[in-house]
């Protein structure tokens, strides 16, 4: 089955045709993304009107460009799948109207997928793929979830933040320290040039048991560091990097805490790190440490797979597709809040 995979959830219009006959990465036909990043780091986030407007004008190019590039007609499809959530809703309706058009257009069948199952299985697109089961640690923008993972659609939720997620979390402390949006990428570079040892923030909830996790505290602490530094006009270059690293290792390490927590409780060996998060080296070389002690493999997606894109849409979604599962006929899907 060839299926053209759309994702517009939030601030990146993806586009993918994946292939069922093929296994792994090699299915993975073409994949095209266009970020919007640029547009709104003039407004410190995403503006959602803008988001929704400029999918409109990107969508059906990438889907041309797809489809060139795997030298395929449109005709030779044999699904659609699209992000129906969660995400912003006038956004998703770009991706769930264009999807459900070009199915009825074409007739074939199409299915809104849930946007973190692509991430969750963004993994199974790199030829070094994990077998099931295992556990994931789903960090990004919107979600930190650890789940048990015992097949396609065998998902248990063994913990989830109480408040921000750890991409938000790494959003926010950027905004403070005056760099720009999305701040994940920017606090780490800035934390390469910290000193680990000037400032200790707290690891939020790992002092009792449980997969659970909380960052809205150590967003209020990473302010009050800040502006204690302020009232001492000592809030030079290097106390921003010094408090960048700190807010790094606090998250990196609660996090590693937490994924420990989880393997040691399910016994298993796998752990699959997915999200805008997981593009992280420092919590990279942290959780492989913690994997070697338990003779645990960690698994994560390449680079550009980290974040949103189109080829982990098209990789669910084909693989749901071709055990029958479809939308019921009009019936398109965008569903913000989703659990
Ligand atoms: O998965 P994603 O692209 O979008 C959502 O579904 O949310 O994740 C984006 C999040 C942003 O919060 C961004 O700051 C964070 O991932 N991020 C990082 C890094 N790269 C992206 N956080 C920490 N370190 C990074 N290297
Ligand atoms: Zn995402």
């Amino acid at each position: 089955m060839r299926v053209l995979g759309i994702e517009t959830s939030c601030d990146e219009t993806g586009v993918a045709i994946y292939d069922t006959s093929l296994t792994g990465g090699q299915g993975l036909l073409a994949d095209a993304l266009y970020s919007q990043i640029a547009m709104h780091t003039d407004y410190g986030g995403v503006v959602p009107e803008l988001a929704s407007r400029d999918h409109t004008r990107k969508l059906l190019p990438l889907i041309e460009q797809v489809l060139a590039e795997a030298n395929l007609t449109r005709h030779e499809l044999d699904g659609i799948a699209y992000t129906a959530g969660p995400g912003l809703v006038g956004a998703l309706m770009v991706g769930a109207s264009t999807a459900h058009g070009m199915a009825r257009g074409l007739g074939i069948p199409v299915l809104g997928v849930h946007h973190m199952e692509g991430h969750l299985l963004a993994p199974m697109l790199e030829d070094d793929a994990p077998d099931f089961p295992f556990v994931a640690l789903l960090v990004s923008g919107g979600h930190t979830q650890l789940v048990d993972v015992q097949g396609l659609g065998h998902y248990q939720l063994l913990g989830e933040s109480v408040d921000d997620a750890a991409g938000e979390a790494f959003d926010k402390a950027a905004k403070m320290l005056g760099l720009a949006y999305p701040g994940g990428p920017h606090v780490a570079a800035l934390a390469e040039q910290g000193d680990p040892n000037r400032f200790r923030f707290p690891r939020p909830m790992t002092d009792r048991p449980g997969l659970d996790f909380s960052f809205s505290g150590l967003k209020t602490h990473t302010l009050t560091a800040i502006r204690q530094l302020e009232a001492k006009d000592a809030l030079d270059d290097q106390a921003r990097a010094d408090v960048a690293r700190a807010f790094e290792e606090a998250v990196v390490d609660t996090l590693v805490i937490k994924c420990r927590r989880a393997l040691d409780q399910t016994g298993l060996k796998r752990l699959v790190v997915a999200g805008g998060v997981s593009a992280n080296q420092r919590l990279r070389e942290r959780l492989a440490l913690a994997c070697e002690k338990r003779q645990a493999k960690a698994f994560y997606p390449r680079g550009r797979f980290c974040t949103d894109n189109g080829a982990m849409i098209a990789y669910v979604g084909a693989q749901r597709l071709a055990v029958g599962e479809h939308d019921p006929s009009g019936m398109m899907q965008a569903t913000p809040r989703w659990p």
